[in-house]
């Protein structure tokens, strides 16, 4: 059962959830098991079909179920779960089996995909990767294209963010270095 404000976001709304610089959390999902990273170095790259890139690190456990399913998923935690986000992104699945009960975290089942969501982000979405070996293997790059997208309607609705009116636990995070982040701030509109 999804939460009340978990809403689908529109194919061609999709960019926008990624076109604010979010931390996210990638999320990989092959055979039942599944691992979570955070990844600062996600960004849209495309509108319609949306497409993002991410830099997964080949020593990543998160890594390898990216490549053996061919999908992964990105959420944008918000501030309330910025420790969460942060032991996901200190501890490695490699290292610590338990790692996603050990995170604190709650998994959320979507429709049509395998891979969880983590409650507490404010939009999730999942991605077919596009195959580009070259780019995988020199630089980690991945390219994914949009297959579906969800956002918390209480701070994303009808193609718009409106982190103002909702509370700081979710405002997106944007992550400096060693465990220093950044919440989203005000918004300043030009007419
Ligand atoms: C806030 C944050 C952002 C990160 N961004 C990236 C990133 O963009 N790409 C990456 O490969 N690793 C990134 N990392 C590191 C991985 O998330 C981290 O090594 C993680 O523990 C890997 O987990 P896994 O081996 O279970 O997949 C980041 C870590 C933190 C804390």
């Amino acid at each position: 059962m999804l939460p009340e404000h978990f809403v689908p976001v529109a194919a061609d709304k999709i960019y926008r959830l990624f076109n604010i610089g979010a931390t996210g959390l990638i999320a990989a999902e092959f055979e039942g098991d599944v691992d979570v990273m955070p990844a600062s170095w996600v960004c849209a790259l495309d509108l319609i079909p949306c497409k993002v890139t991410a830099v997964i690190d080949k020593t990543h456990y998160t890594r390898a179920l990216v490549e053996k399913s061919g999908y992964f998923a990105i959420g944008l935690p918000g501030a309330g779960i910025v420790k969460e986000t942060l032991y996901l992104g200190s501890v490695s699945k490699n290292d610590e089996p338990d790692k996603m009960a050990k995170s604190g975290v709650a998994l959320l089942e979507v429709p049509n995909s395998t891979i969880p969501m983590v409650e507490g982000c404010v939009a999730w979405a999942v991605f077919k990767v596009v195959s580009e070996p070259h780019n995988e293997k020199s630089y980690d790059l991945f390219i994914g294209e949009a297959v579906a997208a969800w956002a918390d309607s209480r701070v994303f609705e009808d193609g718009h963010w409106h982190f103002e009116t909702a509370s700081d636990a979710l405002r997106t995070l944007h992550y400096v270095a060693g465990g220093h982040f950044y919440k989203i701030g005000e918004p300043i509109v030009v007419e």
